[in-house]
């Protein structure tokens, strides 16, 4: 354990109250969280304690503003009980990104790396060796400092929280085409991993599901033309044998599954393109049989294939196919994830 992060064991645990068999996604935490605060203009030394609430002012920034920031990861434990990351540097970059466009003070590599492993050193009986399971780790930052003056708070908290999961998703889902509502604009914060980003996806998506879909499918603010990402997810689609996904903008999230899947694919001999996706040429691709796939990535679903989309008041069925690149790229992706093959990209990070 390193000596910039300090530990106070909690005296009971909750662990044997868990059916690791049984994990849902997110909702059950484990005994330890790392807090540090940013107070005095610096952040100060990360400290391992007790999972428990945190008390914060009404006024605090955070319930009014919403200045807030989270990342999604995942740690795994391979059959001989070794416990990995996977890319968390990449992470702890996009966390600075995403900090610094929501006028949040950046965050020391060390604060977030040393804290991220001495929580993962401590919680290591936490990790689910089950397959499909993970446990789920969201570092996050909200403004504890007060005032109803809208401007960035001057006190914050950087909060590791971990949850023992199962998949995200429990098979295909079918998504609708947005037509009204967008997710991000140009100059706006699509990009970064706020809070507030994922409030706003809400409401379109509770829309969707009253219509009998799982999901939203966004497309771009100015013209609804183009398809940029699929719920909390990166998109992907498959058209004939090439997978295309869109480049990353203000508006599309540097997804770490995204770019680890177009790596994996261009090593495996699959086409691809990073390119703008028009809705009108999946739709036409969907009606003469040249869409094979079309699915979902991120770190809490992995891949997600979509099994239907709907559009404009059609729903197209997308085919059932037995070697499909989703599951060839989770495939892949998962067994370096779980040390199950050797890691030629050198993703994985030991705990
Ligand atoms: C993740 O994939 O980790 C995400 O950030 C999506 C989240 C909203 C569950």
């Amino acid at each position: 354990m390193t000596k910039n992060v300090t530990v106070e064991k909690s005296k009971t645990s909750k662990i044997h109250d868990v059916d690791f068999d049984n994990l849902s996604f997110g909702s059950v935490y484990t005994d330890h969280m790392l807090v540090c605060d940013y107070v005095d203009g610096a952040w100060q030394t990360p400290k391992v304690i007790p999972y428990q609430p945190i008390s914060l002012d009404p006024s605090a920034k955070i319930f009014h503003y919403g200045q807030s920031i989270f990342e999604g990861m995942k740690a795994y434990k391979d059959e001989n009980g070794k416990a990995w990351l996977f890319r968390p540097l990449e992470n702890f970059k996009r966390f600075n990104k995403s900090a610094k466009r929501l006028a949040i003070p950046e965050l020391p590599e060390s604060h977030f790396m040393d804290g991220l492993t001495t929580l993962l050193q401590v919680e290591k009986d936490w990790i689910p060796q089950n397959p499909g399971s993970s446990l789920y780790v969201r570092p996050f930052i909200l403004a504890s400092g007060n005032g109803f003056h809208a401007s960035p708070a001057d006190e914050y908290k950087f909060i590791i929280a971990c949850a023992p999961s199962g998949a995200y998703f429990s098979g295909k889902v079918k998504v609708l085409i947005e037509e009204k509502y967008s997710r991000a604009a140009n100059g706006g914060v699509g990009y970064a991993k706020a809070g507030g980003n994922y409030a706003g996806q809400f409401y379109p998506t509770q829309l969707a599901v009253e219509k009998g879909y799982q999901q939203v499918i966004w497309t771009d603010d100015n013209t609804h033309e183009y398809i940029e990402e699929a719920g909390a997810m990166n998109i992907f689609v498959r058209i004939n044998d090439t997978l295309i996904t869109g480049p990353t903008s203000d508006r599309i999230l540097d997804g770490i599954t995204r770019k680890s899947i177009l790596q994996i694919a261009e090593d495996q001999g699959i086409a691809t393109e990073v390119r703008k996706i028009t809705v009108s040429e999946v739709v036409e691709a969907a009606k003469n049989g040249s869409l094979k796939e079309m699915f979902g990535a991120g770190t809490a679903a992995v891949v997600s294939p979509i099994a239907a989309f709907g559009y404009q008041g059609t729903d197209y069925e997308l085919p059932e196919l037995e070697q499909s690149y989703a599951s060839q790229l989770k495939q892949y992706i998962t067994d370096i994830q779980n040390n199950r093959i050797e890691d030629k990209f050198d993703w994985r990070y030991p705990v």
